[in-house]
C-alpha cells in the first residue's frame, strides 16, 4: 500500500482522518490507552467480528501539525503520523514504544536454481520469497530487546520471536509440531515486551493473514493480509496485565462458566453404545474418582446428521442423559457445522428451503464432505442462519445436555479446502469464503451461545475448536487433536498460556492426548498438567488405546485419582479466577513472564506456569524424568507438598516421582478449598477450607450458585480474607447477595486445622 505524502486532515467524531496523496488513514484513539490505526482499503467502515459495539469512550485528545508529522496524543500515548501513513507511538514520558520500519525488507535466504532443484527432488519444501510483500503490511522497526507473546494456538515454545505464522484456521490431522505455521484458531493480536515498556497489537483483519517475529530480518517485524483493510489497534498500558485488560475491554471477556464445567470431563470418539457410556460412568463412581461431565462424540447421532439422536446404539433419546443426570453426570454432546444431504431430513430440508447454507458463485448450494458424506455449510455469516441455529439448540436442552461442543468449524471439509469464491454472508452484505474463513468458528459458537442461553437459561457451556479474536465472549476452547506424545505435552503449557494471552482463558488440551497410544506414564504425567487447565477433559480418539485412568494399573490410577480429587479442592480458587477474568481478562493458567516481566529468566520460560498468581506449577513433562528444575519468581514460596519454605529469584531442583507435580505457593496466600465431592451438587458447599501461607495478604472469595446470572444482579456473597505478618486471619462477609452463606471455616497453617461456625459476623482468626 502507497499512501506518498500527507497533504490534510481533520477531526470528526472523535477520528481524525488523514489525506495522504493517494488514500486516507484514520487515526482513532478509543481510550487513552488503545489507539486503532485504520485505512479504508476494502470497506469504508470496521467490519469487526471481535470488537463488538461502540468502544470508543469519547476521551479528549490533542492533534497538533508539525512539519513532518501529525501528532495526537491522549494522556497516555503520543501518535506520530508522517507520510506513507508511517506511525510511531511514545508514551507519555516521550519514551518510543514502536516505531513503523523505514527501511528496505530483506528476505535473508539465497538459494541457486540448480539447488532448488535438488530439494524438489527429495520432496522438501522450497523456501520462497513469494510473501514477501502484501497488500497491506506493518512492517515495526526492532529495538533488539523484543519478546512476543500471543497469537492463539500457535504450536512451538512461549515467545514467538524468530518464528513466523499464518492465520488461516486449519484442521491439519499429521502430529502438530514446531514448524506448523497455523492450527485451528485465529487471533492475531500479540503482545511485545521490551526491557522498558509493553505494548500489544491487535490486527483485525479476517482473511489468510502473516506475521514473522523477526524470522526475516533481526531489524523489523511484520504482519499483513493480502485482503481487507489496513486495521489494527495499538494497545497500551503499564504492565502485560494492563495489556490484556485493554485488549478483553475491546473484544470481551470469558464470562463466570457454570461451575461444573471447572470439574473434571470424560471423553472419546469411541463410545459406540450407551452401554460404553453407562459402563465408563459408573466406574468413575465404583472408582470414586470425581467426575462431573461426561461427552458425547459424533457416534450418539443417527448417521452423523445433527440435532438428531442414533436410537438404534444410544436407545430412547434423551433417555441416556436423563438416568446419568440422576447419578450427578452433566452431558455435553459433539455438533459439527456440516448439515448431512438427505432428502427427508428436517435440517437440511429447512435449511434449503430458506437458503441458510453457502453457496457457489453460480447460485448453487456448495457441497463437500465431512462425517456424513455429502454437507452443506451453514451460511453463520448472515444473522437469520445464526438464529436458525440457535434455535435447534432447543433440541439438546430438551434431551437434558449441559453443553455443547463445536468441532469442525474451521470449516473442515473432506474433499478440499473450500474455495475461495464459495459465497457466504457478512451480516448484510454479500461475502465469500476468503473473508469468512476464519470467522465461521467464532460465528457458530456465537449462535451456539445464544441458543443455549435462551432456552437453557443458565450460562451457557459452549466448547469450540475453531475460533477468532473476541469468541471468548461465548465459548470455551480445546486445542484439537493432539497426540500422545510427549511433545505434546511439552507444548500443551506454552500453548494453553499463549491462549490465555490471547484472551481465551477458557482452555484445555485432551488430556492424555487424542490420536496415537498413550503409554502409562504420560497419561500419569499429563493428569499433572490437566489438573490446572481450565478445561480438564481426557479425550482420545478411536482406534487409539482407550485412555480411561483405571486401565494403565493401580499406581497411573491411584496419579489419576489424585490430581482429579486436587482440582475438585480447588475448584473455589478457580471459580474466583475466573470472577477476576471477567473483570479483567487475565486467564487463570499463566506464564509466569506475565507477573514477573521484568525477570529474564522467566521470558523463555516453557516448563512451568502459574495457577493464577499464587499457585506455581512445575510439571514433569520429559519421559523418564524423576526430578524437575524449577525457578521461582521473586518472594517466598512454599512448597505445596512439605510445606517447606524457599526463596524465590532462585533455581532449585525438586523431586519429582510419577506421583508428584511440583507445585509451591506464594508467602501471604489464602486458597480456597471445598471438601472432598464426587460432582458439583452431590452435597451441600457449606464449608470453606483455607489454606493459609503465612505474609501479608488479601484475597477476595465469591459464592452464588453456580448456575445462571443471578450473580450479574448481586447474587452473590463476597468474603474478604486478610492475613497479616503477625498471624491473625480476618475473615469478613463484604457483600451478601446469596442465601447460602458458608456455615463452617476450616483454617489450616503450618499443619494446624482449626474449625470455626459461621454465622455472618467478622471473625478474627489467631493462626
Ligand atoms: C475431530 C475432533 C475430535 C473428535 C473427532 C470426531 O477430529 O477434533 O475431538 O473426537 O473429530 O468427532
Amino acid at each position: 500500500m502507497i499512501f506518498g505524502k500527507r497533504k490534510a486532515y481533520k477531526v470528526e467524531e472523535g477520528i481524525v482522518r488523514i489525506q495522504f496523496a493517494s488514500g486516507e488513514g484514520r487515526v482513532t484513539p478509543l481510550t487513552d490507552e488503545i489507539i486503532n490505526i485504520f485505512s479504508p482499503i476494502e470497506t469504508i467502515e470496521h467490519r469487526s467480528k471481535a470488537v463488538e459495539g461502540n468502544k470508543a469512550k469519547g476521551i479528549a485528545f490533542s492533534v497538533k501539525e508539525k512539519p513532518d508529522y501529525l501528532e495526537i496524543q491522549t494522556k497516555r500515548l503520543t501518535v506520530r503520523v508522517y507520510d506513507e501513513f508511517k506511525v510511531d507511538f511514545y508514551d507519555e514520558k516521550g519514551m518510543l514504544l514502536c516505531a513503523d520500519y523505514r527501511g528496505e525488507r530483506q528476505f535473508g535466504r539465497q538459494i541457486s536454481d540448480k539447488f532448488i532443484k535438488l530439494l524438489e527432488v527429495e520432496g522438501h519444501e522450497i523456501p520462497t520469497d513469494s510473501n514477501f510483500n502484501y497488500d497491506i503490511q506493518v512492517v515495526k522497526q526492532m529495538e533488539g530487546d523484543e519478546a512476543f507473546y500471543g497469537l492463539g494456538d500457535k504450536t512451538g515454545f512461549l515467545n514467538k520471536r524468530h518464528y513466523d505464522y499464518e492465520m488461516w484456521n486449519s484442521d491439519i490431522p499429521a502430529a502438530h509440531t514446531d514448524a506448523f505455521k497455523a492450527l485451528y484458531k485465529s487471533i492475531p493480536f500479540f503482545i511485545t515486551l521490551r526491557k522498558e515498556c509493553v505494548y500489544g497489537i491487535f490486527f483485525d483483519n479476517t482473511y489468510h493473514s502473516y506475521f514473522d517475529m523477526s524470522k526475516e530480518n533481526e531489524r523489523y517485524y511484520y504482519f499483513g493480509a493480502r485482503k481487507g483493510n489496513l486495521d489494527y489497534y495499538f494497545i497500551a498500558g503499564e504492565t502485560m496485565p494492563r495489556i490484556i485488560k485493554n485488549y478483553t475491554f475491546l473484544t470481551g471477556r470469558t464470562p463466570l462458566p457454570q461451575l461444573f464445567t471447572l470439574g473434571y470431563h470424560q471423553s472419546r470418539w469411541g463410545y459406540e453404545t450407551e452401554a460404553d457410556v453407562r459402563g465408563v460412568a459408573a466406574k468413575y463412581r465404583d472408582l470414586e474418582i470425581p467426575i462431573d461431565t461426561i461427552h458425547l462424540d459424533i457416534d450418539y447421532m443417527d448417521g452423523y446428521k445433527v440435532f438428531t439422536w442414533g436410537e438404534e446404539d444410544f436407545g430412547e433419546p434423551g433417555k441416556l442423559i436423563k438416568d446419568l443426570t440422576r447419578d450427578g453426570f452433566k452431558i455435553v454432546t459433539i455438533i459439527d457445522p456440516g448439515v448431512k444431504v438427505e432428502e427427508g431430513y428436517s435440517v437440511y430440508e429447512e435449511g434449503m428451503r430458506q437458503g441458510y447454507f453457502a453457496k457457489t458463485p453460480e447460485g448453487d448450494t456448495y457441497v463437500n464432505a465431512v462425517w456424513p458424506g455429502d454437507a452443506v455449510y451453514p451460511d453463520f455469516g448472515n444473522p437469520d442462519t445464526r438464529a436458525w441455529w440457535a434455535k435447534n439448540q432447543k433440541y439438546l436442552v430438551e434431551l437434558g445436555v449441559r453443553g455443547v461442543w463445536n468441532d469442525m468449524n474451521e470449516p473442515a471439509s473432506f474433499r478440499g479446502e473450500l474455495p475461495e469464491d464459495v459465497v457466504f454472508t457478512d451480516e448484510d452484505e454479500k461475502s465469500n469464503h476468503a473473508a469468512m474463513h476464519n470467522v465461521y468458528g467464532h460465528l457458530m459458537a456465537k449462535a451456539t451461545y445464544e441458543g443455549l442461553k435462551k432456552y437453557d437459561n443458565r450460562r451457557p457451556f459452549v466448547i469450540t475448536r475453531a475460533c477468532y479474536s473476541g469468541s471468548q465472549k461465548y465459548t470455551t476452547a480445546w486445542t484439537g487433536d493432539n497426540q500422545s506424545l510427549w511433545e505434546h505435552l511439552r507444548m500443551a503449557i506454552p500453548q494453553m498460556c499463549n491462549l490465555g494471552l490471547s484472551g481465551m482463558a477458557f482452555v484445555g488440551t485432551d488430556v492424555g492426548g487424542f490420536g496415537a497410544d498413550v503409554t502409562p506414564e504420560l497419561l500419569a504425567r499429563w493428569v499433572q498438567v490437566g489438573c490446572f487447565s481450565p478445561l480438564f477433559r481426557n479425550h482420545s480418539s478411536k482406534g487409539s488405546v482407550n485412555q480411561e485412568p483405571w486401565l494403565f494399573g493401580e499406581e497411573v490410577l491411584e496419579v489419576n485419582r489424585k490430581y482429579i480429587k486436587l482440582r475438585y479442592r480447588l475448584l473455589p480458587y478457580l471459580y474466583d479466577l475466573f470472577w477476576e477474568c471477567e473483570k479483567n481478562g487475565l486467564p487463570p493458567f499463566r506464564p509466569l513472564v506475565l507477573h514477573y516481566e521484568k525477570d529474564e529468566t522467566v521470558k523463555n520460560l516453557n516448563g512451568e506456569f502459574l495457577f493464577g498468581e499464587r499457585i506455581l506449577a512445575a510439571p514433569v513433562v520429559e519421559q523418564g524424568m524423576s526430578q524437575k528444575l524449577v525457578y521461582l519468581p521473586k518472594g517466598t514460596w512454599y512448597d505445596y507438598w512439605t510445606g517447606e519454605k524457599k526463596k524465590g529469584a532462585a533455581w532449585l531442583m525438586r523431586e519429582a516421582p510419577l506421583d508428584v507435580c511440583p507445585l509451591y505457593v506464594k508467602e501471604g496466600s489464602v486458597i480456597p478449598c471445598y471438601e472432598p465431592m464426587q460432582y458439583v451438587g452431590e452435597h451441600e458447599m457449606d464449608t470453606l477450607i483455607l489454606d493459609v501461607y503465612s505474609g501479608n495478604g488479601r484475597y477476595v472469595h465469591h459464592q452464588d450458585n453456580g448456575e445462571d446470572f443471578a450473580y450479574q444482579n448481586g447474587g452473590y456473597n463476597e468474603y474478604e480474607f486478610v492475613i497479616l505478618a503477625d498471624g491473625t486471619l480476618k475473615i469478613e462477609l463484604v457483600h451478601q447477595g446469596y442465601e447460602k452463606l458458608y456455615q463452617k471455616f476450616i483454617v489450616r497453617h503450618n499443619g494446624k486445622s482449626q474449625g470455626f461456625s459461621f454465622t455472618g459476623k467478622p471473625l478474627t482468626i489467631w493462626l
